[in-house]
Order: C-alpha cells, then sequence, then structure tokens
C-alpha cells in the first residue's frame, strides 16, 4: 500500500484503540479497514465480564463494514501495545472477503512491524468456493 493509505489506516486505528474495552486483558488494540471505494471503517476489541463473548477489533470492523453494506474490502491496519498480529479467527473472519487484503500491523507508537497480505497470514484457507453449491 502506499505511504498515504498506510498512514491514514495507522493513525485510524490509532485513534479507535483509545476506545477499546478492555478492562480484563488490560490490550487495547485498534483497526481500520479500508474499503475499495475508499471508506474506512473502525474496530477495538470490547471484552466482557463472560470472557468468551468479548470480540477481537478486526472483527468488529469487519462486521461494522459489512453491516453498512461493504464486502469488498484493500486493507486493514491493526495497531497494539507491542504490534501484536491479528489472532486466528479474525484472519478466518477476513478471508471470507478475499485473500488479497493488505494487511498493516503497528505498535502503540505507530511502528510498523509487519506488513503482509491475508493470504501470507492464512494459508490454505477454507473459503467461500470450498462449499458445495446448492443443486
Ligand atoms: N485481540 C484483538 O482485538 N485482536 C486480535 O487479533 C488479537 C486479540 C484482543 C482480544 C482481547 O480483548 C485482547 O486482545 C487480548 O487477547
Amino acid at each position: 500500500m502506499d505511504t498515504q493509505t498506510r498512514q491514514r489506516l495507522i493513525a485510524a486505528a490509532t485513534a479507535a484503540r483509545a476506545h477499546a474495552y478492555a478492562p480484563y486483558s488490560h490490550y487495547s488494540v485498534g483497526a481500520a479497514l479500508l474499503t475499495r471505494t475508499g471508506k474506512v471503517y473502525t474496530g477495538v476489541n470490547v471484552e466482557n465480564a463472560a470472557f468468551p463473548s468479548g470480540m477481537c477489533a478486526e472483527r468488529v470492523a469487519v462486521f461494522k463494514a459489512v453491516s453498512e453494506g461493504e464486502r469488498s474490502f484493500a486493507a486493514i491496519a491493526v495497531v497494539t501495545e507491542n504490534g501484536g498480529a491479528p489472532c486466528g479467527a479474525c484472519r478466518q473472519v477476513l478471508a471470507e472477503f478475499g485473500l488479497d487484503l493488505e494487511v498493516v500491523v503497528a505498535d502503540r507508537a505507530g511502528r510498523v512491524v509487519l506488513e503482509t497480505t491475508l493470504a501470507d497470514l492464512l494459508p490454505a484457507a477454507f473459503q467461500p468456493d470450498d462449499l458445495p453449491r446448492e443443486e
């Protein structure tokens, strides 16, 4: 992705991260998902006293976007304290909408720790085409 897009997404994810609700792990995550039409949807992790009921930042961003009618994504930025990469469940949810997604991961200072594609993060992904079509 170009420098301007990378900075735009990292800035949006960093700003969103301030709204993370992470009273249990204290690990705040912000995500910013860019649609192919140029819109950005942000997400944060939202934890819950019933731990498994919480949700990751990346999936919040995807679900917000899809619920607004978006299905075509170009890139996602994820910002964490230390540049931790998206979890497996988030990779799977993102894979539903295309493996060519560009992924950039940055730390709390905005330093890029990883820049890759979803195809590289999730090899041999299970995708919609793997399901038999209805007759
Ligand atoms: N988390 C995310 O938001 N995204 C990831 O890809 C990894 C983990 C959140 C979930 C939980 O609220 C906290 O980080 C610690 O696991």
